[in-house]
């Protein structure tokens, strides 16, 4: 594997193997990898002659600093795990080469209703930061194909929409990868290292209730599944951003399921000073 800090660097080896048709592959990622991180990789190497990850933990998405602060660095630990899954290329940059003449915030994309609901409701600012890193870092790697997991929904759909506003839709295909879970449920997540053994186990209920959901579901009055989901995980000790049943291609809530339309439930929720998230696909 090859490591990288430089932009330029990195574009100039990728432009030599790009010019030769060799397709690219692109995983970004903040680093402290996990078996779900691993699985964009194995994924791209799969459809891809190269397959490139970035580690980089970008400031301009935490909304909140002490999340940013506490935000894990396993750095060696990334690259073994890296190099034995047969990545190729690292990039790791610093703040100055995503962000050179420290400047953070500088374009405004049009994300829409994506923004104001579920997450951008509760993390103001998130998805700017979000497409701001993403749309730097395609412009850096060129790949034809990035991968991204299916355990931030909001942020696929985001970066859907990044791509269609950029016009990289036209170079960039965008693949799902599917939630990767520990044996019980709890999806896997950099954050997860920050819970104590206890809250561990508890973490489990997040996707028991969405679980519940997908079994309890059927057409008519959605709020009764959401009510029971929150005050299930109030009831655990957990501080609820969000319990929501969404249509799973807009995200916008189903209020009143038709028994057809394919639908998604998805939770926000602190154990202890941890925000995790989660998703189901119900139908
Ligand atoms: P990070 O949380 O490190 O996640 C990097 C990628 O791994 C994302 O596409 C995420 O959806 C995927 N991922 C995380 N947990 C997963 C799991 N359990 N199963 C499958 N895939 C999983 O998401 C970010 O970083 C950042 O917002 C980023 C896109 C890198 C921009 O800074």
């Amino acid at each position: 594997m090859i490591l990288f800090k430089r932009a330029k660097d990195l574009r100039e080896h990728l432009k030599s193997q790009q010019t030769q048709g060799r397709k690219t592959g692109f995983a970004p990622t903040m680093g402290a990898l996990h078996d779900g991180h691993i699985s964009l990789v194995e994924a791209s190497r799969k459809e891809n002659d190269i397959t490139v990850v970035s580690i980089f933990v970008n400031p301009t998405q935490f909304n909140d600093p002490s999340d940013f602060e506490k935000y894990p660095v396993t750095i060696e630990k990334d690259i073994r795990l890296l190099e034995k899954a047969g990545c190729d290329v690292l990039f790791l940059p610093s703040v100055e080469e995503i962000y050179p003449d420290g400047q953070m915030l500088t374009n405004k994309y049009e994300l829409g209703y994506l923004e104001s609901l579920l997450e951008g409701k509760f993390r103001p600012g998130h998805f700017q930061g979000v497409c701001q890193v993403v749309h730097r870092l395609l412009e850096i790697v060129m790949p034809a194909n990035l991968y991204m997991g299916q355990k931030d929904y909001q942020q696929c759909m985001v970066i859907k929409k990044l791509l269609e506003i950029t016009g990289l839709e036209r170079s960039i295909k965008l693949q799902i990868s599917p939630t990767l879970r520990e044996p019980g449920g709890l999806a896997m997540s950099s954050r997860n290292v920050r819970l104590s053994t206890e809250e561990r186990s508890a973490a489990i209920a997040i996707f028991q209730a969405l679980d519940r959901i997908r079994t309890d579901l059927k057409p008519g009055d959605t709020t009764g599944l959401k009510e029971q989901a929150f005050s299930a995980l109030t009831q655990q000790g957990f501080r609820v951003d969000y319990v929501e049943i969404a249509d799973a291609s807009t995200l916008k809530p189903c209020e009143e399921w038709n028994g057809q339309d394919r639908l998604v439930a998805l939770a926000a929720a602190f154990l202890g000073g941890v925000r995790l998230i989660d998703n189901l696909l119900l139908n």
